[in-house]
């Protein structure tokens, strides 16, 4: 029986969620073109689209919302928020954005300029997206054992050090304005980076003379997992351990939406006061004045709090405990999932559920489909549909060498009957996994198709 960590919180407040049937869900996912994106959420029963900004607020963060300061420059809860910024990660300087995008896009204005590369373990989307709209580049350069979903790493998310270092070399520190790590790793499974391997990172990079920025909006989960698995670290508690992971960065970005658990904010932050200063005019041009940044002073409040709850051991420890039981019932019903469970997520390896689905047909897609289907559960499909792209010289289509199905977990939403729920029609659609069928395209945008593509099942 795979273990459990119990909830350290009860309940004051409930949201009734919807059971629909089968027969029910036939008709809605047949309407949103068998797309998952495209259904109304209230038909949804258990919605693992996603961890961000989907978490439940603690009473003491609702409590918060009603002290908001709503004046237009200079709240109270703004000092608030520095204070747990500077208290939590050591950084002097914070810009308050409205979300984690909002802050790589004020970021990457000031300091990327057409032509030139950010190195990074794995970038997210719209950390990619942000730096290719100002004419950068972004590389990844994770270890390779991060595309092996079955090989088990206690740091799957680290830095290749020498193929950075190589990286660098080739490309000439004067073309790298920032070098960054995403900690934890979402693109790569949500795993961790340690704490020498952040080090080491951080070494590279100053050698070079280019500044570091930590892309840390699940760095609670990364230091915990830190505590945990990296010899050295067991009597160290969580914020003494993230003090040290910030201590060797320039600056970070973070989606408060993750572990500061709040459903919108975000923040840029810096130790240099001149970098800071460009930030605060673009702030001021695009996302609002320097002390509230595009939220409201009541949500700043949220997130002073939300940065203390979410780095609380105890929460932590039922976090990461509440997603390993789901990997391991999973794993224990012969379900194959990526290894090792990460911090926010488990990964369904759809190409082992669905071996007679090929790429071009989506198989991740089809396992995504089914457990909508047959429970009502909304997972992501990261395959194909996602990731697959014509050659730009041939026009033949490249698949991605992984096929998964996310199943990411809201923070301090679903309790272990949920999960256990999730597991009973997870198994159902693996005991009838042969009669899953592939999908074609019907309706498809150039770029970022699967948020609205349209799709039938092949009969
Ligand atoms: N960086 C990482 C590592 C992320 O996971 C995300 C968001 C962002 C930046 C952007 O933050 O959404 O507040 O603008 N990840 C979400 C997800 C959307 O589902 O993994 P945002």
């Amino acid at each position: 029986m795979a273990t459990f960590v119990p909830e350290p919180f009860r309940i004051k407040s409930v949201e009734p969620i919807k059971q629909t049937t089968r027969a029910e869900r036939e008709i809605f996912l047949q309407e949103a073109g068998y797309n998952i994106f495209n259904l109304r959420a209230d038909n949804v029963y258990i919605d693992l689209l996603t961890d961000s900004g989907t978490g439940a607020m603690s009473a003491s963060q609702w409590a918060g919302i009603m002290l908001g300061d709503e004046s237009y420059a200079g709240a109270r809860n703004f000092f608030n928020f520095q204070n747990a910024v500077r208290d939590i990660m050591g950084f002097e300087f914070v810009a308050p954005t409205h979300q984690g995008r909002g802050a790589e896009n004020v970021l990457f204005s000031i300091m990327v300029h057409a032509g030139q590369v950010v190195p990074n373990n794995t970038h997210f989307d719209t950390t990619m997206a942000n730096i290719l709209a100002r004419g950068g580049n972004p590389t990844n350069h994770v270890i390779p054992e991060a595309s092996n979903p079955a090989y088990d790493h206690p740091f799957k998310g680290n830095m290749d050090i020498a193929a950075l270092e190589a990286f660098i070399e080739k490309t000439g520190a004067e073309n790298i304005p920032l070098g960054m790590i995403t900690i934890t790793n979402n693109s790569g499974g949500g795993q961790p980076v340690s704490l020498e391997n952040i080090r080491q990172t951080a070494e590279v990079y100053h050698r070079h003379g280019i500044p570091f920025f930590i892309d840390a909006c699940r760095f609670a989960e990364n230091a915990y997992f830190i505590q945990q698995r990296e010899p050295g670290y067991r009597e160290k508690s969580v914020r003494e351990i993230a003090r040290e992971i910030f201590a060797v960065a320039d600056g970070c970005l973070m989606s408060a939406k993750k572990d500061a658990l709040v459903n919108i904010g975000g923040f840029v932050t810096m130790r240099d006061e001149e970098l800071y200063r460009q930030v605060a005019q673009e702030l001021t041009l695009r996302e609002g004045f320097p002390t509230y940044g595009g939220l409201a002073g009541r949500d700043l409040e949220a997130m002073a709090r939300g940065l203390y709850e979410g780095t609380d051991e105890d929460y932590l420890r039922y976090r990461i405990g509440h997603t390993q039981y789901l990997a391991d019932s999973l794993l224990e019903a012969g379900i194959p999932v990526l290894r090792p469970s990460g911090g926010h997520a488990v990964y369904l390896d759809a190409k082992q559920i669905a071996p007679h689905i090929p790429a071009s047909q989506f198989p991740a897609q089809a396992v995504t489909a089914a457990l909508y289907l047959e429970g009502g559960i909304r997972g992501v499909e990261l395959g194909s549909l996602m990731f697959a792209h014509p050659h730009p010289q041939t026009g033949e289509w490249l698949y991605p060498e992984l096929e998964l199905v996310r199943l990411a977990i809201p923070r301090r939403v679903y309790t272990q009957a949920h999960l256990d729920y999730v597991v009973d029609v997870a198994k159902h659609v693996f005991e009838n996994r042969k009669s899953l069928p592939g999908y074609r395209i019907i309706y498809q945008t150039k770029f970022l198709r699967h948020f609205t593509a349209r799709l039938e099942p092949i009969s």
